[in-house]
């Protein structure tokens, strides 16, 4: 028999690749929609979509489940142990990872030895210890992480691409944070900082707890994302981060942070007009030199600035590497939310598979 024919006579259920999905939540929703579009053309009949897992609930069907109803039809049951989920997917399948968990990320590496696929938007993978950042760059090609910074912006795939073609990073400096973004796009000096902290989270630009923003930690993690895959081996304890939260805010106890936002008001107002006195603009950058200095904070820019600029909660980050030694590569998009996230996700799903 001819391989075209052999080929032929294997069941379309073999040919596609399966898929598990691990959270629900705002990412995840979005994705199983997206998905539900798309298996209305022929693109997606190469994958299929056999398991579906939040904290609480669990849902598997090996013929394939239909991402339109399985969000709102989870069933009431313990989910999968997470060693269970390869078993379900069979041979090559692809988990995508939704959740912020860190125990969730602890399996990247393990799925990718056992020879499975997995796409991420959660950044605790390649954005926590060093170690498992290089266990998992072993295994990249089988890793889908535009989702973990600048939501599928092309930041990773532009430093894969450049070092590919044998360019040296000699810096990345840029604004990683949707929500920062748009504060300091928007900040006057004139209404306090904490009123535009509360519009930006009742926007659903900040997390509900904004000081997850506001500390600077989650653009940390992607800094180090970025900074592994320019070729610096950055522990995640080498990056400075000026947190904005004056110590009774990252102190109060959840009920309590909308009354002590106000705390930002005195000491923002006191940089922004510093700034402003001297003709240049307040942004919170993340910035990586060519010496392997990593430093995250609230810089002074000049407007002309490649990073002065921008609107909304648009990310904007400048690449400088041999070829861009002086003129920096300005890569510039949204680069948060929901619907860019889980488009991101889609793309790494139909390119591994
Ligand atoms: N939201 C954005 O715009 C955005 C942008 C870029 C990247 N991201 C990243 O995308 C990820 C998801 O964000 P999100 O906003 O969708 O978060 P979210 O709304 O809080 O949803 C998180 C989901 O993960 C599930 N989960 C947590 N631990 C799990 C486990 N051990 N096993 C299975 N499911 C688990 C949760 O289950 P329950 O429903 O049972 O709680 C929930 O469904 C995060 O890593 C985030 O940093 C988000």
């Amino acid at each position: 028999m001819s391989l075209a024919n052999a080929s032929a006579n294997i069941s379309p259920l073999a040919k596609q690749t399966t898929i598990a999905l691990l959270g629900t939540g705002t990412v995840g929703s979005a994705f199983l929609s997206r998905l539900a579009r798309l298996q209305k053309t022929s693109q997606a009949k190469n994958f299929r979509l056999v398991q579906v897992s939040n904290t609480r609930h669990s849902l598997r069907d090996f013929l394939g489940l239909d991402p339109s109803l399985v969000s709102e039809d989870l069933p009431n049951n313990a989910p999968d142990p997470l060693e269970q989920i390869a078993r379900t997917l069979g041979y090559a399948g692809i988990i995508i990872d939704a959740t912020a968990s860190e125990e969730v990320a602890g399996w990247h590496a393990r799925w990718l030895a056992s020879g499975f696929k997995v796409v991420t938007a959660n950044k605790a993978g390649t954005g926590g210890n060093l170690t498992s950042f290089q266990i998992i760059n072993h295994q990249i090609k089988n890793y889908g992480d535009a989702a973990t910074v600048g939501a599928g912006l092309p930041l990773l795939r532009s430093l894969r691409e450049l070092r590919s073609g044998g360019d040296n990073i000699h810096g990345i400096a840029g604004i990683l944070s949707g929500s920062l973004a748009w504060l300091f796009n928007n900040y006057d000096g004139m209404r306090p900082f904490s009123s535009f902290v509360r519009e930006a989270r009742s926007l659903g630009y900040t997390e509900p707890d904004p000081r997850i923003d506001l500390s600077g930690q989650d653009v940390k993690r992607k800094l180090l994302i970025l900074a592994r895959t320019a070729g610096y081996a950055l522990e995640a304890d080498a990056i400075k981060v000026e947190s904005l939260l004056p110590p009774e805010l990252a102190d109060a106890n959840l009920h309590d942070v909308d009354s002590q936002l106000e705390s930002l008001d005195a000491p923002l107002c006191a940089r922004f007009l510093a700034a402003h006195r001297v003709g240049r603009r307040l942004r919170f950058i993340a910035r990586l030199n060519q010496a392997g200095e990593a430093t995250i904070g609230l810089e002074e820019l000049a407007p002309d600035d490649a990073l002065a600029n921008g609107s909304g909660c648009d990310n904007r980050v400048a690449i400088w590497s041999d070829r861009y030694p002086s003129n920096a590569l300005v890569i510039q998009g949204p680069g948060a939310g929901a619907e860019v996230t889980a488009a991101a996700l889609l793309d790494d799903v139909i390119r591994l598979s």
